[in-house]
């Protein structure tokens, strides 16, 4: 079995990518600036944000973190997009999600510039990443892209079930693995909550990339001999012998499995910090395209 040690990767990139920071700094180029709007006090996303900012620090960007109260309205969330998209010295930012009920993603989204939407959610972004176009790809399927290619995982021809059909991972990363292009050219699948032979598919599947936020829903039994195990889940689960009282796994039962598969990326230090990279690659790329 091969880990994909998302960790040690995503450590490497950050070292290339820092490289052409100090090679910007050295020619008094434009340094990238990353921003990040948080919203309430949810503890994932605080954890989430902070990894953004400090990543950015160890590359030597810029960045600025903006946090508000739960009780923000939507105009005035919609009036710090719109203050970041006119900010000349922030080349790219993100709004974290989850966002209070009371606000609807899809209008904050829909108000970014898709000149710094450095995490791909806008429809400009995925429609041209859907097209093959150039775009942000969104930062969880771009990390896994990367992944894939680093460690020599052959997509092209193999079949692929994705579990779970998000905007932000199920559905872009399906879009992703089935186009033209290397990681790419594979057979995609999207299962989801309302597919009925779900172990059938998870039985034929060369890769199987979940994403449903459903802790150790994937069994041995289920899944073929020398798959390809792309964990996207994070999901909290008790556990008394931890200081804290829980401790994080994906979506497939790591242990039951990981005799059986050829590569798999554990839960945590797989896919997450590689998220975290590849929003830097998108930072980087907005502010060279400025
Ligand atoms: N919430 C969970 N994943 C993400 C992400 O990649 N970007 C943002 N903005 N929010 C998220």
């Amino acid at each position: 079995m091969i880990l994909l040690d998302g960790k040690k990767l995503s450590k490497t990139i950050k070292e290339e990518i820092k490289l052409e920071v100090d090679e910007i700094r050295n020619q008094g180029g434009n340094i990238p600036h990353l921003a990040a709007v948080i919203v309430g006090d949810n503890p994932a996303s605080e954890s989430y944000v902070k990894n953004k900012a400090k990543s950015s620090d160890e590359v030597g960007f810029e960045s600025t973190i903006i946090k508000k109260d739960a009780n923000i309205s939507e105009e005035e969330l919609l009036e710090i997009v719109d203050g970041l998209n006119r900010n000349d010295d922030v080349d790219g930012f993100i709004v974290q999600l989850p966002l209070p009920r009371h606000i609807d993603p899809d209008n904050i989204i829909l108000a970014i510039d898709p000149k710094k939407d450095v995490d791909g959610f806008h429809p400009f972004n995925f429609g041209s990443m859907a097209q093959n176009l150039e775009a942000y790809l969104p930062a969880t399927p771009y990390g896994i892209l990367l992944m894939l290619e680093r460690y020599n995982v052959e997509t092209e021809g193999k079949s692929v079930v994705v579990l779970g059909r998000s905007n932000i991972v199920g559905s872009p990363i399906s879009i992703l693995l089935a186009r033209r292009g290397n990681p790419g050219n594979a057979t995609v699948t999207i299962a989801h909550s309302k597919t009925e032979n779900l172990d059938e598919l998870l039985q034929s599947a060369d890769i199987i990339v979940a994403a449903i936020g459903r802790a150790k829903f994937i069994k041995n039994h289920q899944i073929k001999e020398g798959a390809v195990i792309i964990d996207v889940g994070i999901n909290s689960i008790e556990d008394a012998t931890r200081k804290r009282g829980y401790r994080l796994v994906g979506d497939v039962d790591f242990d039951d499995v990981k005799d059986k598969v050829s590569h798999i990326t554990p839960v945590p230090g797989g896919v997450g910090p590689m998220t975290v990279t590849a929003l830097l690659l998108n930072t980087l790329k907005a502010s060279k395209n400025k």
